[in-house]
């Protein structure tokens, strides 16, 4: 059964808003990476990476339903950040922001009695937790070393572990 046409375009709005959030999140790397933080320049470059694959599932199951992809343009993302804790509760800002679309989705869903939809979006709530969940340790510990180098230091250094998703 194909989806309503008002989920085909939320669903479509939403692949625009997972591309974005890798623009952002590459946009970030490449602040960071110009900054010689080599972990964070991994670390959001792996989230970008991420963030195409969320897009690419919502495509794949715009496609499954028998609907149709319409690609938009992406916005530009920000360039310039102060530090690493700004980078972080940008991150954290923006993450929100997906939970609420995707919260959005899943009550659309529910109203219009598509299960399937309702089923396919659960997986996206989850990861909204562990994402918000993540960014908000490392702004704890970002909070806890204030200036010190040496912290700064490790946590990139902890950053450059982040596996590949
Ligand atoms: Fe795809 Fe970070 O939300």
């Amino acid at each position: 059964m194909i989806l309503s046409k008002k989920l085909e375009k939320a669903l479509n709005e939403q692949i625009n808003k997972e591309m974005y959030s890798a623009y952002l999140y590459l946009s970030m790397s490449a602040w960071a990476e110009s900054e010689n933080w080599r972990g964070a320049t991994h670390w959001f470059a792996t989230q970008a990476k991420e963030e195409v694959g969320h897009a690419m599932k919502i495509y794949r199951y715009v496609f499954e339903r028998g609907n149709r992809v319409t690609l938009e343009a992406i916005d530009q993302p920000k360039t310039e950040f102060k530090n690493l804790t700004d980078v972080f509760t940008r991150t954290l800002e923006h993450e929100k922001l997906v939970t609420t679309s995707i919260h959005e989705l899943v009550e659309m869903a529910a109203q219009e009695k598509d299960h399937a939809s309702s089923v396919f979006l659960q997986w996206f709530v989850t990861e909204q937790v562990e994402e918000e969940a993540n960014v908000s340790e490392m702004l704890a510990h970002l909070e806890r070393i204030g200036d010190s180098k040496q912290g700064l230091y490790m946590l990139d250094n902890v950053l450059s572990k982040r596996s590949a998703g």
